[in-house]
């Protein structure tokens, strides 16, 4: 899907929390000396705004905030508008308890902290949609408003007696019939069969916990009932006039919601990446975190918006490390090179109390430009100047990791072969990093998404197949495409009821195998594989797939255990394409090796012919032109043979070295 660019330029600012400084006037005043300095052009504001803006209940303040937008409008900087769903007046909750969230063991939670509503609520929604309006209704002509900011980081779930009663109507509508519910959660077993949907209750460790079935749609409720909540945010927004495109900003790898549903009814992807820089080794730190932007820019195939960023240290970690000289830079090219149209950071000031009076800031307490991270604040924002004809540009793959987050959920409940850990999370960043090391833009697909146009899919641990996925597997396959799919695939339907009859399910003879058994090694314990005496062997963990082929050739073995001399890795010719399934969790050299071998025999294209280690590449196209970003996360200087035909757009090139920490971007004309 392509979508215009919410801007010509990139996106540069973030969250600026004004509204703590109303009585500081000067302040104020020189915040917006400042941001014109370090070349912000846009702030979100109203995050958390709603006291402010409601100090009671039908009492509304506005002005503040309209003088605001006015001001920095007049100064030329934009503003990204928030609801402020995301924390509540205390008056709310006084007068309205059933707003307050009810936790798994049915106790109610008392006033305080954030991101902590009922979203079924009627008296919530109610009083969300009022002030969402007045907003709408008070911006929706402003030229300064580019973009809403749809509450803050849904997240977690709610027990009370409304949402309960949702949850029943929502089951209601999936199963018709209670005996469609019994026998897709299977309650025969321990006879936990129902006779009413008004018999069920969430998940609960007082009640059912071990019910997968009830604990696997509970958490397609709750992100079925927060993208309600969301849609509802939106539709008050578009009933009072706003015009402008949506947003709402997710966070890195969390799982208690499916994000690729919420990211349909919105018009932007954003999220909030905040990486443990200097915890081990940035290169490493890097691959991890651009798992998570390719995952952002997948859900709509189209650019994204980092929403937030810490400009220097975080404050929730155990340990909050500063961003060294030239991270602060080379992180946000990093965001950029993955597909991002923004650079935006939590947060523009510093607040003098509460929880993240010690979180990173662009204006600290002490408020002055003479601050190493107002330097490099401002040197990032020159920089996006340097590069604005990339924004807007998109990134294509030629190669998808598939991402599943309800056979994630489903995975990780059940009680199977290993319940000290399965590892999901590493197995899908094992491939995904060896085919970054092999110079590939990568794409992370969810299996609802469309497969043509890839060369190759890697469907690691996929336990639960659904929405058809073996079907367009096989498509894919038949038409040419490379299929890797791994140990723990196919087991379950969408019910988590497993399949009968072979696994993984409806893909033994495009495979030509079939898992017969699996082992699980105790945590610590390694064993090995190979393909035969003098090649390498690798170690590999947690899981063993014993399979029995049936066509496939085996291209490598265990060697330990009763097992010896299974296969560990096969491969099979299917329609066009071919298929390999890898039986183990395999050490990431071997993902390497594997892949860098793939590559170098099939039709894949790397963005670079050659990249020193050290290095990473990532690439973003308009129709003229494709722009090469080269990173370095090292702190030495790397030499780079100069791609052929490329101009240098950014960065420091000198003797042909990317310097360490540092990025540089090179424009060719695409032919
Ligand atoms: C989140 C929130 C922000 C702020 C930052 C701090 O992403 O959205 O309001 O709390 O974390 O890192
Ligand atoms: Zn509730």
């Amino acid at each position: 899907m392509e979508r215009q660019s919410i801007s010509n330029q990139f996106i540069y600012g973030g969250d600026y929390n004004s509204e703590q400084w109303l009585d500081r006037p000067d302040i104020l005043a020189r915040d917006l000396e400042m941001m014109q300095k370090a070349r912000i052009n846009t702030v979100t504001l109203g995050v958390f705004s709603w006291s402010t803006l409601e100090p009671e209940e039908g009492v509304f303040r506005l002005e503040w905030l309209k003088e605001m937008v006015d001001n920095l409008y007049a100064h030329g900087i934009r503003v990204i508008l928030a609801t402020p769903s995301g924390a509540r007046p205390r008056w709310l909750a006084e007068k309205y308890p059933e707003v307050l969230r009810v936790r798994e063991n049915r106790v109610r939670s008392l006033y305080g902290e954030r991101h902590n509503h009922c979203y079924t609520s009627p008296v919530y929604r109610q009083k969300v949609r009022i002030i969402n309006q007045k907003l709408a209704q008070t911006f929706k002509d402003h030229p300064a408003v580019i973009l809403w900011h749809i509450s803050n980081e849904y997240s977690g779930e709610c027990h009370c007696p409304l949402c309960q009663a949702a949850f029943r109507r929502w089951l209601k509508q999936r199963y018709q019939t209670i005996d469609a519910l019994n026998h897709a959660w299977w309650t025969t077993f321990w006879s936990h069969t129902y006779t009413s949907f008004d018999q069920v209750e969430s998940p609960s460790t007082l009640g059912d916990s071990g019910l997968h079935g009830l604990s696997l749609d509970w958490m397609r409720f709750v992100t079925a009932q927060t993208t309600d909540f969301m849609c509802e945010e939106i539709r008050a927004l578009r009933q009072a006039g706003a015009t402008q495109p949506v947003t709402t900003n997710f966070m890195e790898d969390y799982i208690g919601l499916n994000y690729y549903e919420l990211a349909r009814e919105i018009d932007v992807v954003s999220w909030d990446s905040y990486p443990l820089w200097r915890y081990q080794s940035d290169s490493r730190t890097a691959l991890n975190t651009g798992m998570q932007h390719d995952m952002m820019r997948t859900m709509k195939h189209a650019p994204f918006l980092l929403m937030e960023s810490s400009p220097s240290s975080l404050n929730w970690q155990p340990v909050s490390k500063l961003k060294k000289p030239g991270l602060l830079l080379n992180a946000s090219l990093h965001a950029v090179a993955h597909g991002a149209d923004s650079v935006q950071y939590f947060q523009i000031r510093q607040g003098r109390g509460g929880f993240e009076k010690f979180h990173g800031a662009v204006i600290d307490h002490y408020g002055g430009e003479d601050t190493r991270v107002f330097r490099e604040a401002t040197q990032t924002g020159q920089a996006l100047q340097a590069l604005a004809c990339v924004a807007g540009s998109q990134v294509s793959a030629q190669a998808a990791v598939l991402w599943d987050t309800e056979s994630r959920w489903a995975m990780e409940r059940a009680r199977g072969p290993r319940n000290e850990g399965l590892f999901y999370h590493e197995a899908v960043f094992k491939s995904y990093q060896a085919l970054r090391k092999c110079r590939l833009n990568v794409d992370l697909v969810q299996v609802e998404q469309p497969l043509d146009g890839y060369r190759l899919v890697v469907v690691p641990m996929l336990y639960m197949f659904r929405a058809g996925i073996e079907e367009r597997l096989r498509q894919f396959v038949q038409n040419g495409g490379t299929l890797v799919m791994t140990y723990w695939s196919g087991i379950v339907n969408e019910s988590d009821l497993c399949h009968l009859g072979g696994t993984p399910h409806g893909l033994t003879d495009l495979l030509g195998l079939r898992s017969e058994e699996i082992d699980a090694l105790c945590t610590g314990e390694v064993h090995h594989f190979t393909a035969g005496p003098g090649a390498p062997l690798y170690t590999c963990r947690n899981l063993c797939d014993l399979v029995r082929l049936q066509g496939a050739q085996p291209l490598m073995t265990y060697t330990d255990d009763f097992y010896k001399g299974y296969p560990a890795l096969t491969v099979h010719s299917y329609g066009k394409g071919t298929a390999y399934y890898l039986c183990t969790d395999a050490e990431e050299a071997f993902y390497n090796d594997f892949y860098r071998e793939m590559v170098s025999r099939t039709d894949l294209s790397p963005i670079l012919p050659h990249l020193p280690e050290g290095l990473e590449v990532s690439s973003r196209q308009d129709p003229e032109n494709e722009y090469i970003f080269v990173q370095n996360f090292t702190d030495e200087a790397i030499a780079l043979p100069a791609p052929a035909d490329a101009a240098l757009l950014f960065g420091d090139f000198s003797e042909g070295k990317v310097q360490g920490c540092s990025t540089v971007v090179f424009r060719q004309k695409r032919s």
